[in-house]
């Protein structure tokens, strides 16, 4: 199974999941390119990502995975089933959403970006924090915002390779009518970014899908629930 990490964060966002999982199946997290040990590029987009994702299965010799991604992760997860179709056996779409960025998003990404420029990305991490978490993880899991904040220590340059990358994804709607291979659906019950809405439209939208609604989580689901989170993967792999 293949865990692909959200903006800004990296591989070790699904730590809870490695400990859960790590023994009973292979897991395989990357670090995208310029997050965590994954060197600075110039070319961030999602098309990159997941073609790296596709070469990185090559390296393994691992010709099919359950592949899943959470939010940014998941944009990749999508790219990488419109290209490498066969790779795919079964889809996590974790907090994510298929439409491309409304114009909004992205004068608000463009914002963003302005603001790394100006006074770095650090400025940047509050605001974040009180968009993805939900309030109940803010007021009473201390250690998954030291976690989170910990993760959104990348550098300036992927900051904004990240933000650009997801500015300029493209629409994935199309795909969702033709998956046939088993998906599951994850959100957090709270989640402010990719809201249960979209969730519950992309369900509709895949025939056959599962949805799981995380009580309490906002955005980063695995990390703020990781034991719901953990059985509903749990449930859907085995049952592969
Ligand atoms: C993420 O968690 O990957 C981002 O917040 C997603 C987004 O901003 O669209």
């Amino acid at each position: 199974m293949v865990l692909i990490h959200g903006f800004p964060f990296d591989a070790e966002l699904w730590d809870p999941q490695f400990e859960a999982l790590g023994r009973e199946y292979r897991l395989i997290a990357p670090d995208l390119r310029g997050f965590g040990n994954s060197s600075a590029t110039t070319e961030y987009s999602i098309g990159a990502f997941a073609e790296d994702i596709a070469g990185l299965l090559d390296r393994l010799e691992v010709e099919r995975a359950v592949v899943g991604g959470l939010s940014m992760g998941g944009y990749t997860a999508l790219e990488l089933l419109r290209h490498h179709r066969a790779r795919v056996m079964a889809l996590v779409l974790a907090d994510t959403r298929a439409e491309a960025d409304a114009p909004e998003i992205r004068a608000r990404r463009e914002a963003q970006q302005d603001q790394v420029i100006a006074s770095g990305s650090d400025s940047l991490v509050d605001a974040f924090l009180q968009t993805i978490l939900s309030e109940e993880t803010r007021s009473d899991r201390p250690r998954v915002v030291d976690a989170l904040k910990g993760l959104m220590e990348q550098p300036d340059a992927s900051w904004i390779g990240g933000l650009e990358a997801m500015k300029n994804r493209r629409d994935s709607s199309d795909l969702l009518g033709a998956i046939d291979i088993p998906t599951l659906i994850v959100v957090g019950e709270h989640d402010a970014v990719t809201p249960v809405e979209v969730a519950r439209a992309m369900h509709d939208g895949v025939r056959g899908s599962r949805l799981v609604v995380i009580e309490g989580a906002g955005h980063i689901s695995n990390l703020e629930s990781p034991a719901a989170f953990n059985a509903a993967l749990k449930s859907f792999v085995d049952e592969l």
